[in-house]
Parts: C-alpha cells; sequence; structure tokens
C-alpha cells in the first residue's frame, strides 16, 4: 500500500448537479437489499430465520420450550442459550446474544426460529414458550437515578470540561438563564428495515463467512464480528452493494446480526436470512436517549456571555454503555471566558441507546439554542445580533484557531432571505385569524471529520475508462455519485468513464458511513489513489495499470479547528383554540465547504432539517414506565414527519472551498441539517404565543387552555 498526499483536486465535474449513479436500479426495483440476494449472488437454497425476544425487563431465561414450535411445518430448528454456537468473546453484551441466561432488557433476543419459509419462522416463534425468572429492575429515565460519570462520551471526548471560575462569574452576571430542556426517546426509521443474511463455507478446514448486510461500514462489520467469532477480519466477507437509509443505526453491528450469523452456523451452509421487523427495531437497534440539560447562561446586561454550563443526565444500558455527547457543542460554540460541562449516565435496564442523526449536536444545540433565544429575550437583544455578540475568536475548546468559522454568514444571509427584518420584537403580537404566527432563529454546527483507515485502488481500464474501488457504502445519500464525480475530476475524466465499485470488504477499507465523514474520508483517498496513478503511469491510460493508495496524515487538524456552521430560520403558526402547531417555513443556511452535487446535497439538507422539525413536533419512543420497551413501535403510533407536516422547506449553502481540509474542499453535510432545527421551531412557537416550551415534541399540550391558548 502507498502512502500519497493529497492534494487539491482540479475542479470540473464537482459541483455539477449530476443525477444519482444507482437512480435507475432504485426505481426501476433492480437494486437488490440485503435480503433479497438470491442464487446470482450465491444465496441457494435459504433458511428464514425469527426472532423470539424477552418480555421481561431483567432476569433469567429459565427454559425455552420448543416442542410446540419444532412440530410445526417447516420449522427446523429453535437455538437458545442452551444449543447456540459458543463465542470466542462475550464483552460486548449487546452482541454476544445466547451466551447465558441473563435478560437485561425486555425485547431482548432470547431463542431464534428457523424454517424453510418465512411464514413458517414466524408461526414457530410465536410458537415458541420462554419461561423467565423476574428480577428487579429500573427502566425510568429521571432526574433522581443513580447516576456515574462514564470515562469519555462519544465517540472518545473528555466527560468533564472546566475554565475559568464557572460560580464567581454567576454570582456576577447581569442576567441568568437557568433552566432545564429535555429531548426524548427518539428512533430512526430508515425505509429499509435492517436485514442480514449469511452463511459459512468451510474450504479445507478455512472458515469463511459470508455476508450481505444493511449497513453503513462494510469493514466496521466484519472487524467487530471476526474476534467474537474466532475469526480474522479477512474471512469475513460482508458487501452491501444497495441500502435504505441507516440515519447511524446501521453505523454499528446489532444483535440482529449475530442472530442471523449464529444461526447461519448451525445450517451446514445454507444461507440464513433475517429481515428484522419494524417494531424489533424498537428494541434491537439502537435509539437516541433521551437527555435532561441543565443550562445556566451568564451574561452583562447588553448580553455578553461571561459564563456558561451545560449539565447533562442521560441514560444507558446495563448491557453496554453508549454515552451520547450532548454538551459537547457548547464547548466551542460561544465567547465566554467561564464554563463548565458534565454528562452524568444512569445505568438501566433498558435497550442498548446508539447513534442518531448528529448525536450529541442534535439534542445539545436544541437545549443551547432555546437557551440563547430565552437569553436574547432578556436582555431585550434580538436573537441574531446575541449570536454575533458572542462570537469567539478561536475555538473556545481547544485554542486554536477556526478554519472557517462563517456562522455569522449563514445568520445575516438566512436573515436577509428569511425576511427576518421585518420581524415584531414582540412575542405574541401576530394573530392570523384563530392562528398566533411567530417566528425563530437557532444556529446549526457540526464538526467536519475525517477518518484515518480508508484507502483506494484506480485501475486503467482502456479506452480511457478506469475502475475505482473503495469499500464504502451508499446508503441513499448519493456517495456513488459524488465519488464518481471525484474520481473524475482526480482522473481529469468525465464522470461517466468511472466503474465505480463499492460496498464490499474485499475492496480497500472504508471507514463508516457516519459522523458526515463519508465523502471527506472516502473522497480523500480516492483522490491519493488518482493522484498517485498519475504519478506512476502519467497520463497512460494502457489497460491493466493498477494503483492502490492510502492518503497520507494531514497535520493541519493539529493547527486548526473544523467545524461546519448554519442557521435554521422556521415560521411557527400556533392555534389560538387548539394549540395545533405548524410550520409553514423553515429554511437553512449552511457553511460546509464546497459542495460536490448541489442535487444530493440538497436532499442531505432538506432531509435533516425535516428530520429536525420531526424532533419538534413529534418524534417520541414513549416507553412502558413498568417494562421500559417501547410502546410506539411502529409508524402509526411513532410518527415522522410525513408530506403533510412539511411545507415550505429549502436550503442553501454558501459558496466556498475548504481545501485545507479535503482536496475536493468539502466538509461534510449529513448531520447538520438537524441540529438546532427543533430550537428554531421551538423559539417560533415562543415568538408566535409567548409561550416558552424547553421539552420535545412540542405539541398541542404545551399550549392548553379553555379559552384559547
Ligand atoms: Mo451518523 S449518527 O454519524 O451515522
Amino acid at each position: 500500500m502507498t502512502e500519497q498526499v493529497a492534494r487539491p483536486v482540479k475542479i470540473r465535474t464537482i459541483g455539477r448537479r449530476t443525477d444519482r449513479a444507482d437512480g435507475v436500479e432504485k426505481v426501476t426495483g433492480r437494486a437488490t437489499y440485503a435480503v433479497e440476494h438470491g442464487v446470482d449472488d450465491g444465496v441457494v437454497d435459504p433458511l428464514h430465520l425469527w426472532l423470539v425476544q424477552s418480555t421481561v425487563a431483567k432476569g433469567r431465561v429459565s427454559a425455552v420450550r420448543a416442542e410446540a414450535a419444532l412440530s410445526h411445518p417447516g420449522v427446523v430448528a429453535v437455538i437458545d442459550h442452551t444449543n447456540a454456537p459458543r463465542l470466542h468473546d462475550t464483552d460486548n453484551r449487546e452482541l454476544a446474544i445466547l451466551q447465558d441466561d441473563r435478560v437485561g432488557f425486555r425485547g431482548q433476543i432470547v431463542a431464534l426460529v428457523l424454517a424453510e419459509t418465512l411464514e413458517a419462522a414466524r408461526q414457530g416463534a410465536a410458537l415458541v414458550e420462554v419461561d423467565q425468572e423476574v428480577d428487579p429492575h429500573e427502566v425510568e429515565l429521571t432526574e433522581h437515578n443513580a447516576t456515574y460519570r462514564p470515562e469519555t462520551v462519544n465517540p472518545d471526548m473528555d466527560t468533564d470540561t472546566d475554565e475559568g471560575d464557572v460560580d464567581a462569574a454567576f454570582a456576577q452576571a447581569d442576567v441568568v438563564v437557568d433552566h432545564t430542556y429535555r429531548t426524548p426517546y427518539e428512533h430512526n426509521n430508515p425505509l429499509e428495515a435492517h436485514a442480514t443474511t449469511a452463511w459459512w463455507e468451510s474450504d479445507g478446514g478455512d472458515e469463511r463467512l459470508t455476508m450481505f448486510d444493511s449497513t453503513q461500514g462494510v469493514h466496521g462489520v466484519a472487524q467487530s464480528l471476526a474476534p467474537m467469532l474466532g475469526l480474522a477480519p479477512g474471512q469475513i466477507r460482508v458487501r452491501a452493494p444497495y441500502v435504505g437509509g441507516g440515519f447511524g443505526s446501521k453505523g454499528e453491528a446489532h444483535a440482529h446480526v449475530m442472530a442471523a450469523v449464529l444461526a447461519a452456523r448451525t445450517t451446514e451452509g445454507r444461507p440464513v436470512k433475517l429481515a428484522v421487523t419494524r417494531q424489533q427495531m424498537f428494541a434491537l437497534t439502537g435509539y437516541r436517549t433521551a437527555t435532561i440539560s441543565h443550562i445556566r447562561l451568564g451574561a452583562s446586561a447588553d448580553g455578553r456571555l461571561d459564563a456558561i454550563e451545560h449539565i447533562v443526565q442521560e441514560q444507558t444500558s446495563t448491557i453496554r454503555e453508549f454515552a451520547e455527547q450532548t454538551a459537547s457543542p457548547t464547548r466551542m460554540m460561544y465567547a465566554a471566558p467561564n464554563r463548565r460541562t458534565r454528562h452524568r449516565l444512569a445505568r438501566l435496564d433498558v435497550a442498548v441507546p446508539s447513534w442518531m442523526r448528529a448525536p450529541g449536536e442534535m439534542p445539545g444545540m436544541f437545549a443551547q439554542e432555546v437557551a440563547m433565544d430565552e437569553l436574547a429575550v432578556s436582555c431585550g437583544v434580538d436573537p441574531i445580533l446575541l449570536r454575533e455578540l458572542n462570537e469567539p475568536d478561536t475555538d473556545p475548546e481547544t485554542g486554536l484557531p477556526f478554519n472557517n468559522r462563517r456562522l455569522v454568514d449563514c445568520l445575516r444571509h438566512g436573515a436577509e432571505r428569511f425576511g427576518w427584518a421585518a420581524r415584531n420584537r414582540e412575542p405574541r403580537a401576530t394573530r392570523d385569524g384563530e392562528w398566533w404566527v411567530g417566528t425563530g432563529v437557532a444556529s446549526a454546527t457540526y464538526p467536519a471529520n475525517r477518518m484515518p483507515g480508508n484507502a483506494a485502488r484506480v485501475r486503467s481500464l482502456g479506452d480511457g475508462r478506469y475502475a475505482v474501488a473503495i469499500a464504502s457504502v451508499d446508503i441513499g445519500t448519493g456517495a456513488r455519485t459524488v465519488l464518481s464525480q471525484i474520481a473524475a475530476d482526480a482522473l481529469d475524466v468525465e464522470p461517466s468513464a468511472i466503474d465505480l465499485e463499492v460496498a464490499d470488504t474485499r475492496l480497500p477499507a472504508a471507514t463508516v458511513a457516519g459522523g458526515s465523514s463519508g465523502t471527506s474520508s472516502w473522497g480523500t483517498a480516492i483522490v491519493a489513489a488518482a493522484q498517485r496513478f498519475r504519478k506512476d503511469h502519467g497520463d497512460s491510460a494502457e489497460p491493466g495499470l493498477e494503483t492502490t493508495a492510502t492518503p497520507a496524515d494531514d497535520p493541519a487538524e493539529e493547527r486548526l479547528s473544523f467545524h461546519s456552521f448554519g442557521a435554521v430560520f422556521a415560521e411557527a403558526r400556533v392555534n389560538h383554540w387548539t394549540g395545533e402547531i405548524r410550520v409553514p417555513r423553515l429554511f437553512g443556511v449552511y457553511s460546509v465547504g464546497r459542495v460536490i452535487n448541489p442535487m444530493t446535497a440538497r436532499s442531505q439538507f432538506l432531509g435533516g432539517l425535516v428530520m429536525g422539525l420531526s424532533a419538534g413536533l413529534f418524534e417520541d419512543s414513549y416507553r412502558d414506565p413498568r417494562l421500559g420497551h417501547v410502546v410506539t413501535q411502529d409508524l402509526a403510533t411513532y410518527h415522522v414527519a410525513a408530506h403533510a407536516d412539511v411545507l415550505d422547506v429549502d436550503a442553501e449553502w454558501l459558496e466556498e472551498s475548504d481545501d485545507t481540509f479535503t482536496p475536493m474542499g468539502s466538509r461534510g453535510i449529513g448531520e447538520i441539517g438537524i441540529v438546532g432545527t427543533a430550537a428554531a421551531v421551538a423559539n417560533a412557537t415562543f415568538h408566535a404565543t409567548g409561550t416558552r416550551v424547553r421539552s420535545l415534541p412540542i405539541t398541542v399540550d404545551d399550549f392548553s387552555g379553555a379559552d384559547g391558548i
């Protein structure tokens, strides 16, 4: 493997609106998802798997009675902790299923049913009787749980930070905002539910496991499963040619993946297909923890912040720790010499939390940006001016200069496009018939992430064509399309001359489609490989020349702070009689470096804004307080914003190029659209009604009153 410094690319097709490379496959139904592969892909005579889940929150499985299931026609096997294949490593208790009799949350996998048909597997699962002993459990997150301080928060950030003398600063502040903000449990609901097809082969004693998995990262799946199975990662092949969304829920393997792999171990080579149901996803494929944020802002009378405090309480599971980094954006967003952040976790007997679009930034910026709106009201300062007043000279967390901090440009440009100047300063001042009308603003931010551990291969095919290969997964974002554009510019050919191969662990390594890092990480690897190819082979395109390269480390991150920024504007209308909330306008402006494909980028921003609106008004994984499982476990009761909820939503971005961050000039765009959006909506409902809501989702109940709100 060659290491190559990736230099800025000559821009030709980057920035050009380019149709989706896989658009036709998708709309014609020819794109093959994880459980749709057949004999052409080596999936011959598969068995179907259904999951049996615990019905207690904590306890032990005392017996799994399989007789009725096994006598059902088509059922082949029932696997439980007494007969499941043994794992080599069980530290990750989310993945180490069926290794002992312990139950750690309601909905945990306690048995598997294999059958000749999907229907028989499902019926068989209904016939399995599981006896469980019940232990005392704790499943509710309140302000009174016992909590602990995790060593780090996601992915490896400090749990606590302290600068200056926070308490003294609050004692001297002219204005103090001191409130508690809450966000609920939320579940990712990608269109394609999680699914895995897996089979084992033995080749002269050499075990091989092959999978089609609906994942955001094929290498990550192989790397997490291999040690547990006693394999080297190279013995596992994972492919994910098409994935119907993930939002973080497919960022790492969850228990169902191990279920398919363990079941396949018992079938003498027959493939096993597992399609997780929408309902099962609410227990098994991760979710965003609820958060309780105590925020204090201390400022001078004119709105200059002197102290910021953000103390977070949230929860994790007993099975496995996940610590949402909710206070992380509070550390870098605004200037203030005195600052304190804390994260504390309650360890509850509940399903395992994980990544959901903008973990940390989404709940943290809801809290901080509503608090900033409260400070603006307290000081009588326009909310945009307040943010300008508190612009830091350098990154308050690291002290490093910001590479390209254009928050103020986003706010000003957005204000102009949104018509902010015409806004009435007073809340509850505009009524249109039976609707109170208001507008709100919030800032957005997301770190620019570029991951080490990527490589790409360029091979000349002759006739001016090139095969470019990297294991990255396109989860629906348009990665295939933009990587083809990047490869084309790096090789100085048209995108149509690129045959791009992705999403297979046999290809050069790629990191996860997560942390808004995909295009930056994979694109930089492709540029490195293309530039190395040209260095080694010049303009020669004789067929069969090949170069694999990995980008050299870039020291820029040690001297600069890389973040993207944005500003979100919302108009809210709240019905005087019913409290019904509508958001007729939602508008975001972003500074994200160079946009590689305006069409796919716009979809990312709009998708993020819609997901933020959805978090603002609807999404709430409502738990049964007795057992901690989610009762709103379908799309009828867990409402995600639908067409009727989304009115005028639009996004723009600043023309710019961040050549310090990537050779394409781009940063990352997948997550910033959800950040701050719920706060903008909340701030707009305050401006409309004069009622401050500090808890998501905002619902009619927040504006109650028999005589109108
Ligand atoms: Mo995203 S939550 O980093 O997959």
